[in-house]
């Protein structure tokens, strides 16, 4: 049987008895799929993942993305993201190299958008490059009843560009084309528990579709500095040999600076619905 620990205030739990691999049985992967459902994040402490094993293990909880970004995907496995300062003969290795990274749902830009991410840490820096979670189902929970009823039915825009404008390097034409501006409904019901969450973020949605711009920008920046406030938010001390697995149907993240003259190195899968890859990219 798994024992967890609980980690924030309202979501988040460390696993305390299992180590990743491909020999974990289904009652257990079964067991870990409903933790995940009810804590929102995982961690998972004194992981030793190797690239076949992390793919492997990651595929259990449904298809992975092959990330439009090609130029920092292992070279080996290709739905593995890296996320680094480091270089590779002089190229960056990773994606989110520089400073602070801002708050984001991962692939909220795709047509069926990602459920969950799995990061696993391997080379990391003595202080900073934290990685914060806001509890969206819990924010949305929390608002008042009227902004919930303005928010019924509202639609956003959700932007790729507008994240790497912000916090990345531009993307090429091709890159471009297999990501453009997409809308998805402003409260996300989630796939497994049904609670409703707030299905936005400051770094990749501008604009509530058909609001005037001025009101939209207002409500957005409101429900911005409403989802970030403490009791939703859980900030995660990476130490070495951490993993990482959180929903992306109702948390969204962010990732401290830190000093650029240490080396972070992390390994990421994404997660997309069962039925994603029926998609045409
Ligand atoms: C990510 O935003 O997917 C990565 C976060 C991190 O590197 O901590």
């Amino acid at each position: 049987m798994l024992t967890i620990r609980q980690l924030g205030d309202t979501f988040g739990a460390e696993v305390l008895n299992f180590t990743i691999s491909n020999a974990a049985s289904a009652e257990t992967l079964q067991a870990i799929k409903a933790l995940w459902a009810e804590h929102k994040v995982l961690l998972f402490r004194h992981q030793s993942i190797d690239e076949a094993t992390l793919v492997d293990f990651s595929r259990r909880f449904g298809p992975l993305e092959i990330h439009v970004r090609s130029e920092y995907l292992s070279s080996h496995f290709p739905e593995i993201l890296y996320v680094s300062n480091m270089t590779d003969n002089g190229k960056p290795l990773g994606i989110l190299s520089d400073t602070e990274v801002g708050w984001h749902y991962d692939q909220i830009y795709l047509p069926k958008p990602a459920v969950g991410s799995l990061l696993a840490s391997h080379t990391l820096p003595p202080n900073g490059g934290n990685t914060e979670f806001a509890d969206m189902g819990a924010a949305y929970a929390a608002l008042p009843e009227a902004t919930r009823q303005r928010l019924a039915g509202a639609r956003a825009v959700q932007s790729y560009e507008a994240f790497n404008r912000a916090y990345s390097v531009p993307t090429n034409d091709e890159q471009r084309k297999r990501s453009p501006d997409i809308e998805h409904p402003i409260v996300r019901i989630h796939p497994i528990t049904g609670q409703p969450a707030l299905y936005l973020c400051p770094g990749m949605t501008t604009q509530i579709v058909g609001w005037d711009p001025e009101e939209s920008a207002a409500m957005l920046q409101e429900l911005f500095d409403w989802c970030v406030q403490p009791r939703f938010v859980y900030a995660h001390e990476w130490q070495d040999g951490d993993a990482l697995l959180w929903d992306n149907a109702c948390t969204m993240h962010r990732r401290d600076p830190f000093d650029q003259t240490h080396k972070r190195l992390m390994k990421r899968t994404t997660i997309l619905p069962p039925d994603a890859l029926a998609i045409p990219v």
